[in-house]
């Protein structure tokens, strides 16, 4: 099962145990698509997954452990050996860790020893609730393709290493905007440009441009979008 929605439907049948709601988040660095990932999710009462946090993770103990992200072998171990356990706590959104989540992204055997985990989130939430919501870069074309909803949230790059870097100085980390520019465009065009799950837009994804919106602006779009499909399937 792909985190589906569609399963029970194809069937013809309602089954007494409704598969879980999915909604589906991609989209590029400092898009907005965490927040609104979060607003959605406590809207619906949805358990809600930032799948980021699982590349950072393992970059952030391949850099502890003082290992190279580039070593393709060692950063599969490290994936196949993550927990969230294993990070609690941990710096994970420091420049250097967001550089490494990108190369260690790029590399297939990571990826698929982090696929598991998160499917298993969308069709079990935790929680028992029912439904959750997946933020990341392949959540609607690889991870969860059949999901209920999917976005592809997207804003200029400006607007995106302005918001990062105020969130950043917010959080007492000194950098500059433009270096936070250079580096989303550094992760944008690895994570666009890899060959095992790019970041690319899904076909039925909606796409939803934040540059000129408001976070209550984003999360009202995505309401809209969500409202009308659960009204047409009825969920
Ligand atoms: O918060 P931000 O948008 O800056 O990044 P993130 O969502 O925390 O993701 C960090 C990095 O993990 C990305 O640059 C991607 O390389 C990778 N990632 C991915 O490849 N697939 C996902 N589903 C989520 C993140």
């Amino acid at each position: 099962m792909n985190c589906a929605h569609s399963s029970a439907k194809t069937a013809g049948v309602m089954s007494s145990t409704q598969p879980p709601i999915v909604i589906a988040l991609d989209g590029p660095a400092a898009s907005g698509k965490g927040t609104l990932a979060r607003s959605i999710a406590a809207h619906y009462d949805f358990a809600h997954l930032d799948t980021g946090i699982l590349y950072r993770g393992v970059a952030w103990i391949m850099l502890n452990d003082r290992e190279d992200p580039e070593d393709a072998a060692r950063a599969v171990r490290a994936a196949k050996e993550f927990s969230l356990e294993k990070i609690r706590g941990a710096a994970i959104r420091t420049p250097q860790v967001s550089a490494a989540s990108s190369i260690v992204a790029a590399n297939p055997g990571v990826r698929e020893a982090l696929l598991q985990f998160q499917r298993r989130f969308a069709e079990t939430p935790p929680g028992e609730k029912k439904g959750a919501v997946l933020d990341g870069r392949d959540i609607g074309t690889k991870v969860c393709p059949d999901a209920t909803v999917k976005f592809y949230v997207t804003a200029s790059p400006e607007i995106r290493a302005q918001r990062r870097h105020e969130e950043m100085i917010a959080a007492g980390r000194e950098t500059t905007l433009a270096d936070v520019l250079a580096d989303l465009k550094v992760r944008d065009e690895r994570d666009a440009n890899r060959d095992d799950a790019p970041m690319v837009q899904s076909e039925d994804a909606e796409l939803l441009d934040t540059t000129s919106l408001s976070i209550e602006g984003a999360f009202a779009a995505a309401r809209r979008v969500i409202d009308d499909v659960f009204r047409r399937r009825a969920l």
